[in-house]
């Protein structure tokens, strides 16, 4: 059952290496044969995240074939987004009433569709482009909170009941994606039931499964439950990609308001603006669930989308624009723009067609953007690892007013710290010159810099599998070492002889698992290569697990783990009982609850501390203690870090841990709160080293 213990070595070359490979080959025999040099494994490209047009931020539900039909002319004219590499156009609300017939099939107003809805994914077909529809996994859909039309009447709207069903309809219609919503499973359905989205989802993507092998044509399922539920513990493997948020056009909380709260109806605002837009790429960053064709999505874009409505002036400014689409980029976000194309003007279309900011986005390696330093609040660094080797997107986001210098330094990125990088501007795409262990730039208030480095890749550690993995039901590598608790990236060396991706389940210590999906290598005697994300603890014994998901795993041959050292961070152990302080299921959410957990490394255990005293988590937030003036009992979970709440902590020699003058405790049995400063109180004392 499980594979043996690993070997740990420094990168290649060694002669220890070398000779394990060698040894290797005459433990498992010449056809599965490791690989001499795991570091040299090609990089296998993964699914990139979809690229296209969706019709909600634009035209709401007042869709209709004569509306769609200038949008899809537009999309495919010369010079239009198709030549820029854009391939979907994906109707949302609007196009569904939501009656069926005895059958229960889907009824469609051929009024305003004529020849139904296979006319409109044939007219999309016919331009080249891929065609996307819309319903909801509840019984019914948000017609009610959000239409330009009539609400869906009753409760047989949604898939529910009829997944397989309306999965086979798309199907015929000859649909590619399905973007399922959660209005009437989630609780905003004109009628509504509240569902386990877990469960509900599982349902829908088993039928579109079903319904897509049956006739050959993938179809692309995107989750819209807004990040209810945490998506990023399970929709990798369900789907490509979920919601991370509610909507980017939508709803502008004031400052502080809980993210759960409701939207009130009269507060509803459809102005984009990108403090919006920042607050949905917070929401989602989750790196760890972001791999391998699985991504978090931040919403459909609101790049020149006023000039849609008729303003006669884009609501976000030509920088802001910019921003906006630098920040989809960096997270490896879907890109689906949301402007009304026939009057798309110059500046907004060199913005979303410049080809090195799109290949930012659509890297074959398929991870997302971490923050990787923040020396001075609200002046942000971003790193995404991207293909090849030394190659990293930065964004310098300057969240203040006032314009700032801004520094990266390649040792935060991963790449080697002392070498040479040669930086290039992504939105001029002009080189800017080779800078040594660092590049700083003066960044307008509220602005951002986008730029492609390319320098020399730090170094890894490599574990290799000693005898092979093939059926096998798990293989294990222990005792995986991290000199500081972090995010670190992983490269996982396999072999996939199938003409199909395989999948795993890969779990660190005692965290929650994700599912990685491993392309096919070329054949089973060939080796390849794809990138993840983890957390480690600081330790020499990290245990990382792949195990079966759902038919078999590949053949694993080795993992090397490499320091992304600007996520460093730290747990947060309770010195009484030796566990950790921790964010349950991986909630991020601000108001989110902290417990102590077990100690497993990860990232709802990590905190950064930074030159301010704060604890960030997750990179964007703050562990601190609840409430506007923090007294004795109050718990301790998730804020912001812009000091609209205290987020400094008192960090005494002593290891009592301070907010306020009130010390933070862990009795035995309850939860960790702040209480009155008693310095003989074992349970007031933490360790904590970065
Ligand atoms: C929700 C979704 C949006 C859009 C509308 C349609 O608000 O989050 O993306 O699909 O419903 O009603």
């Amino acid at each position: 059952m499980k594979t043996k213990h690993v070997t740990h070595k420094p990168l290649l070359p060694s002669t220890a290496v070398m000779a394990a490979a060698v040894a290797l080959t005459v433990l498992v025999g010449a056809a599965n044969a490791a690989p001499k040099d795991p570091a040299n494994a090609p990089q296998i490209k993964v699914p990139a995240p979809v690229l296209g047009w969706a019709s909600w931020n634009a035209f709401a539900s007042s869709i209709n074939f004569d509306v769609l039909k200038k949008q899809i002319d537009a999309y495919a004219a010369p010079g239009g987004l198709k030549d820029a590499g854009y391939t979907y156009f994906n109707l949302d609300d609007g196009w569904w009433q939501g009656a069926r017939d005895a059958a229960g099939n889907m009824l469609v107003d051929e009024a305003e569709w004529p020849g139904g809805m296979k006319a409109v994914a044939d007219y999309i077909h016919s331009k080249g482009l891929k065609a996307g529809i819309y319903t909801d996994a509840g019984p019914s859909g948000c017609g009610y909170l959000n239409t330009t039309r009539p609400a869906s009447a009753g409760m047989t709207a949604g898939m529910r009941g009829h997944e397989l069903q309306d999965a086979r309809q798309f199907q015929d219609w000859g649909f590619d994606f399905v973007k399922v919503e959660w209005c009437g499973g989630g609780g905003f359905g004109y009628q509504h039931t509240v569902l386990d989205s877990r469960v509900a989802y599982t349902t829908v993507s088993a039928a579109i499964a079903q319904a897509s092998a049956a006739t050959g044509r993938a179809m692309t399922l995107s989750m819209c439950q807004w990040g209810r539920d945490e998506p990023w513990n399970w929709a990798p493997g369900l789907a490509p990609m979920w919601r991370t948020s509610d909507d980017v056009i939508f709803w502008e909380k004031p400052a502080g308001t809980p993210d759960g709260a409701a939207a009130p109806l009269d507060k509803m605002s459809l102005r984009p603006t990108l403090s919006k837009a920042l607050v949905n790429f917070d929401k989602g960053l989750h790196p760890l669930a972001h791999h391998t064709g699985y991504a978090n999505d931040l919403d459909m874009m609101i790049v020149g989308n006023a000039v849609a409505r008729g303003e006669g002036a884009i609501d976000l400014t030509e920088a802001e624009s910019r921003t906006h689409m630098a920040l989809w980029a960096m997270a490896g976000s879907p890109l689906l723009l949301g402007s009304d194309l026939t009057a798309m003007n110059a500046a907004t279309k060199a913005i979303v067609t410049n080809a090195e900011v799109l290949a930012i986005n659509q890297d074959g390696r398929g991870l997302q953007g971490v923050k990787v330093a923040e020396d001075s609040a609200g002046l942000q660094v971003y790193s995404k690892v991207l293909s090849g080797s030394g190659k990293r997107a930065v964004m310098l986001l300057n969240r203040t007013a006032q314009s700032a210098p801004m520094m990266v330094r390649w040792a935060d990125t991963g790449l080697a710290g002392a070498g040479t990088a040669r930086v290039r501007d992504a939105w001029a795409n002009t080189d800017l010159g080779s800078f040594g262990a660092s590049y700083t730039a003066t960044v307008p208030a509220h602005g951002s810099l986008l730029l492609s480095v390319s320098g020399s890749e730090g170094t890894s550690a490599t574990y290799t599998a000693t005898a092979g993995s093939a059926g096998r039901a798990a293989t294990v590598f222990k005792e995986v070492k991290a000199v500081a608790a972090g995010l670190k990236l992983a490269n996982i060396v396999y072999r996939n002889g199938d003409k199909a991706a395989r999948r795993a389940s890969l779990q660190v210590n005692g965290q929650i698992p994700t599912v990685v999906s491993f392309p096919p290598t070329g054949g089973q005697g060939k080796t390849g290569a794809v990138s993840v994300m983890l957390s480690l603890a600081k330790s020499s014994a990290n245990t990382i697990t792949f195990s079966n998901a759902g038919g078999s795993a590949p053949d694993f041959d080795a993992l090397l783990i490499q320091d992304i050292a600007g996520t460093n961070a730290a747990a947060l152990v309770a010195a009484q009982s030796g566990r950790c302080i921790g964010l349950p299921n991986n909630r991020t959410h601000l108001g989110a609850e902290a417990g102590l957990e077990d100690c497993n490394g990860g990232q709802n255990q990590s905190f950064a501390r930074t030159a301010r005293n704060q604890l960030a988590a997750y990179g964007n937030r703050c562990l601190v203690a609840m409430g506007a003036a923090p007294a004795a009992g109050a718990k301790l979970g998730l804020g912001e870090c812009d000091g609209a709440t205290p987020a400094a902590w008192e960090f005494a020699a002593n290891g009592t841990l301070a907010m306020n003058g009130l010390c933070l405790d862990a009795p035995a049995g309850g939860q960790p709160a702040l209480a009155a400063c008693d310095a003989n109180s074992q349970t007031q004392r933490w360790t904590f080293s970065q």
